[in-house]
This record gives C-alpha cells, sequence and structure tokens, in this order.
C-alpha cells in the first residue's frame, strides 16, 4: 500500500471512530429562515459584528479565516461577492464616524463596552481590503481609528489586559471573540514586522485573559475585576473565549507568519481544548449544555446558544488538527439545536443575552443565538467536505 493510501485509510477509520452517530445538517430552508431572522434582530454592535462573520463563514467560507490563505486574494472573483458583508460593513448607519473620523474612536457606539465594536472590524477590514476605489481611504482610517482606540486609549489591567468597559477595568470573556480577532486579522493585512507585532498583540490579550478568567476549573468565569463579578462558567462566555481564540489561531496559522507563532499557535490550540474538554463533560443526554456549564437545575437551565456555539468549535477545531475527540458532543450538540430551532426559524431555549441568567422570555429570541446556529451549520458542513478529501 502506497503512503497515500495508507494515510487515506487512516484518516477513513479515525473519521469512522470519531462519530459513531453519523449526523445530518440542516436543510437549506431552515438556515435560510434562521439567517433571515437574525438580520431582523441584530442591532447592538456586537450582534452586527458576530452576524457579518457568521455570514462571511456561511456565504463566502473562501474569505472567512478558515480557508485559503489570510487575508484572501484582494481582487473579489465577481463584482457581488461578499456584496451583503460589504455593504452591511460599510452602511454609514453601522460605521457610524466612518466619514468624520477624528482620531482614536470605536467603530460605532458599544454601549460602554471597548470590545464590541471591534466585533465589526473584520468586516470593515475586507471592505476596504477588497474595495474597488483604492483612493477610498475612509474604510481604512475608520480600522485604524478603531485599532488605535484599543491598543493606546482603552483602560487596561497593570499587566496589559484592555478592559472591556470603558467605565471601569473589567474583563468579560466576551472580549476574546470581539477584539482579538480584530487586532490579529489588522496584522494579516498589514504584514511584516507591524503585521507581525499586532499577531503578538492578539495572542498576549487570550493569554492574559485566560490568566484572569480561567480559575482552574478548565473553564473560565465570565466576569471579573471591577464594581461587580460573575463567577459562574458562563456557557456562551466559553463559547465565545474558546471561539475568538479559534479565530486568532487560524488567522495567525493562514497568514505568512505562523512559523514564527509555532509555540502560540500551540498553546492557542490547548486553551480552546481546555474549554472544549471541560464543557462537553457536562453535556447532557440530549446533547445540550446548562447555562451555568457546570450547575444543575433548578440553579441553571438547558442552554442552546452556548451548546450551539461550543459545537462549532468542536466541528472547527476537529477540522484544523484533524483530532475528531469532539466530534461525538458536537454531533449531539448538532441534534439537539436541529430539534430546538422552530419551523419559523427561531432558536428556543436560550439564555437571554442580556442578562446572561435568565431564560429568553416567550416570544423573543437571542440574535447570538440565530448566528451560532449558522456557525455550526458552517463549521459542520466544512468538517464534513474535509473528511471526503
Ligand atoms: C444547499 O445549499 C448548498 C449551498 O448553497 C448547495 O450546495 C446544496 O446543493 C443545497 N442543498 C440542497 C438539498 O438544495
Ligand atoms: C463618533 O466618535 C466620537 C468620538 O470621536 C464619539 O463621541 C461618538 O459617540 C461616535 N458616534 C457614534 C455614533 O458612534
Ligand atoms: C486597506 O487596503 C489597502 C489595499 O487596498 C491596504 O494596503 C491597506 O493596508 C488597508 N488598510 C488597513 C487598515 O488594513
Ligand atoms: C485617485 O487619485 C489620483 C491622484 O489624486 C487621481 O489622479 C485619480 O484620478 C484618482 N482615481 C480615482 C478613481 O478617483
Ligand atoms: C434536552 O434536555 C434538557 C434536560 O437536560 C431539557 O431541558 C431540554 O428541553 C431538552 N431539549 C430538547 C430539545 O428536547
Ligand atoms: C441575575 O443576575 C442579576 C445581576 O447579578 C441578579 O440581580 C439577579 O438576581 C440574577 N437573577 C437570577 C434569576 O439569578
Amino acid at each position: 500500500m502506497t503512503v497515500v493510501g495508507l494515510l487515506t485509510l487512516l484518516a477513513a477509520c479515525s473519521a469512522v471512530l470519531g462519530s459513531p452517530v453519523p449526523s445530518e445538517g440542516f436543510d437549506n430552508g431552515t438556515i435560510a429562515k434562521v439567517q433571515a431572522n437574525l438580520a431582523t434582530i441584530a442591532t447592538h454592535s456586537w450582534e452586527i459584528g458576530t452576524e457579518l462573520e457568521t455570514l462571511t463563514e456561511l456565504e463566502w467560507p473562501q474569505l472567512s479565516v478558515f480557508h485559503g490563505t489570510v487575508p484572501p486574494p484582494a481582487q473579489l472573483p465577481t463584482p457581488d461577492t461578499a456584496a451583503d458583508v460589504i455593504s452591511k460593513a460599510t452602511a454609514s448607519s453601522i460605521v457610524h464616524n466612518i466619514t468624520n473620523f477624528a482620531g482614536p474612536a470605536p467603530l460605532i457606539d458599544g454601549d460602554g463596552a471597548v470590545g464590541d465594536p471591534a466585533s465589526l472590524g473584520v468586516a470593515v477590514l475586507l471592505a476596504n481590503w477588497t474595495r474597488t476605489d483604492l483612493n477610498d481611504t475612509r474604510l481604512a482610517n475608520a480600522a485604524e481609528d478603531q485599532l488605535a482606540y484599543l491598543l493606546n486609549v482603552a483602560p487596561r489591567t497593570p499587566d496589559g489586559a484592555i478592559s472591556h468597559r470603558i467605565s471601569e477595568v473589567q474583563l468579560w470573556a466576551d472580549f476574546v471573540y470581539m477584539a482579538p480577532p480584530f487586532i490579529a486579522y489588522y496584522g494579516a493585512i498589514a504584514g511584516g514586522e507591524y503585521g507581525a507585532s499586532l499577531f503578538a498583540a492578539a495572542y498576549e490579550q487570550c493569554k492574559l485573559y485566560r490568566q484572569y478568567l480561567s480559575d482552574g476549573s478548565g473553564l473560565w468565569r465570565h466576569i471579573v475585576l471591577g464594581s461587580w463579578q460573575d463567577n459562574n462558567h458562563w456557557g456562551t462566555g466559553n463559547g465565545w473565549a474558546a471561539a475568538g481564540m479559534l479565530r486568532v489561531f487560524e488567522t495567525i496559522a493562514r497568514s505568512g507568519h505562523a512559523w514564527k507563532f509555532a509555540a502560540e499557535l500551540a498553546n492557542l490550540a490547548i486553551w480552546i481544548d481546555e474549554i472544549l474538554t471541560h464543557s462537553w463533560a457536562f453535556q447532557h443526554e440530549n446533547g445540550t449544555l446548562y447555562n451555568w456549564i457546570d450547575q444543575d437545575a433548578p440553579a441553571t437551565f438547558t442552554d442552546s446558544s452556548s451548546t450551539a456555539l461550543l459545537g462549532a468549535v468542536s466541528f472547527r477545531l476537529a477540522t484544523i488538527t484533524a483530532n475528531s475527540v469532539h466530534v461525538p458532543s458536537a454531533n449531539r450538540a448538532l441534534e439537539v439545536i436541529k430539534q430546538s430551532v422552530d419551523e419559523d426559524g427561531w432558536l428556543l431555549n436560550t439564555v437571554d443575552p442580556e442578562t446572561f441568567n435568565t431564560t429568553s422570555l416567550p416570544g423573543q429570541y437571542s440574535p447570538e443565538g440565530q448566528a451560532f446556529v449558522l456557525l455550526l451549520h458552517s463549521a459542520w458542513r466544512d468538517f464534513e467536505a474535509s473528511r471526503k478529501i
């Protein structure tokens, strides 16, 4: 048998072993409804930023950080490629300050958050990078101001962790999905020594956030420092952290600098795996996680949002590392999420993303939960495609 033949056989065996339950994805009609509903309820900065990342992974995977090189070729294959992402990222109603920039400032109002407006930054950078009018520097200026705000203006801990809040130094797990992927993507486009310094900065934030928020349990607390804390192991917070570190990993790994960051990439993979291992240890019979991962009813309740996001991260990590250890859990998560989307395309059984500790009220839905369904679908699709190579 040839080496290639042997590798193919081994890959086939590990794929079979890795997923005892063959899973079917969502049907396209459901995905279309989930996507349309997301667009109607994503209004806050972090919801729109997450929506744009989601649309990129779902519809324009070649432009996401999970395919090809980062950044992608500057010339889009057709004029309508990523048109929805670009028009949303550049709408004056979203990037308010795009025309009247005045030094370091967030892209958009963030309801008091430092990190959240930066979640729009990757889409703004992509729009700048692929634009056809090379004289138009408004997007680049807006992104530059956002970066300068994060790095030079926002409050920090003495050891350098950038605060998630403007009014006081307070660290939220959410930050890891909102800001470090933008800092890293900025670095990938800048290239050279400056780009490498931004990779180092993105990595440093992940490392510092883990030092502050991980408490020895293998899971991350939600909020530390400042005038109040949330020491619970919030499912969505752990999902934000793992998914944010994953995007930083892929941005660096697919840039021209991966070889300089081997140790950092290895650590990021370990930290992502750590969250997955300790989350799925608490996975319930039907595949769900609870909102506070390691607590039980009645103190907490079933939460589909975090189940979907951590499922997405599991499929992605398996695709990257060819290690399928979390795939059975991800398949079970996929099954319960399929059962949790109603016929109108709304994800049910979500935590209220603004209280963190109550369920969404009847008739109210979670914008980030809608996005997580699409991230799960995209990650599952790409994992399945990678197994067929
Ligand atoms: C679902 O959508 C994908 C991507 O657009 C397409 O490749 C696939 O053929 C569609 N599946 C069905 C059953 O229509
Ligand atoms: C625009 O930026 C300024 C600071 O330069 C800020 O005070 C203002 O809130 C921003 N506007 C919006 C809509 O975000
Ligand atoms: C904007 O895109 C141009 C390429 O057209 C690139 O040279 C520049 O670095 C980009 N700016 C930022 C801030 O990424
Ligand atoms: C870009 O700027 C240059 C120099 O200012 C000018 O000659 C050229 O016409 C501009 N191009 C476009 C497309 O506006
Ligand atoms: C899954 O099980 C939990 C109890 O562990 C329950 O609260 C939840 O409703 C179930 N989800 C579905 C979709 O059946
Ligand atoms: C949720 O958290 C808020 C703020 O910490 C607290 O006031 C409230 O009692 C909590 N509610 C539940 C149901 O635990």
